[in-house]
């Protein structure tokens, strides 16, 4: 087993309680994604054989919602937007200067596993670039200053950035 069997139970709940069971999917991904993430494959493929649907149709519905990682990731994923008004904004030095100081490109995630990089699509704050996001939190307006502070931060165990909505800036 892939899933815990309070996650198992929780996908049982959902699937009873939505009209159908594709209704049911998309808080699934999320339960799967609170436990592991990230929505590897097996882990996948065993949510859609308690939720009653084909692995084929989670997979896709896994991969149309790109905001969750697929493959594991850091304890922090760090999601810069580089879309063209954070880009105006210095995203890309941004970007630049996290790589360097973390010493990894894009997509690649920390030896000691605390930290992933992606760049992403406009974050829907454009007005306050250059953003991130991680976990369940926009930094935004950030500079390099700034991202010293974050990093700082979570590398002294600050934190989790693991929640997965977006739901509040840090200006
Ligand atoms: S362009 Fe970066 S948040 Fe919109």
């Amino acid at each position: 087993m892939y899933l815990s069997e309070e996650t198992r139970e929780k996908i049982k709940a959902l699937r009873d309680k939505y009209p159908t069971k594709k209704a049911a999917l998309l808080p699934t991904l999320h339960l799967v994604f609170d436990e592991c993430g990230y929505l590897g494959t097996d882990q996948l493929d065993e949510a859609a054989d308690v939720l009653g649907i084909s692995r084929l149709e989670i997979n896709e519905a896994a991969s149309f919602y790109t905001l969750f990682p697929k493959h594991k990731v850091g304890k922090y994923l760090l999601q810069v937007c580089d879309n063209i008004s954070c880009s105006l904004r210095g995203a890309d030095n941004l970007v630049g200067y996290i790589k360097e100081k973390l010493g990894i490109e894009v997509g690649d995630t920390t030896p000691d596993g605390l930290f992933t990089l992606w760049t992403v699509e406009c974050l829907g704050s454009c007005g306050t670039g250059p953003v991130m996001q991680v976990g369940d939190r926009y930094y935004e307006k950030l500079t390099r200053e700034k991202v010293d502070k974050l990093l700082d931060k979570w590398k002294n165990g600050g934190e989790d950035g693991s929640s997965k909505e977006p739901k509040q800036s840090d200006r």
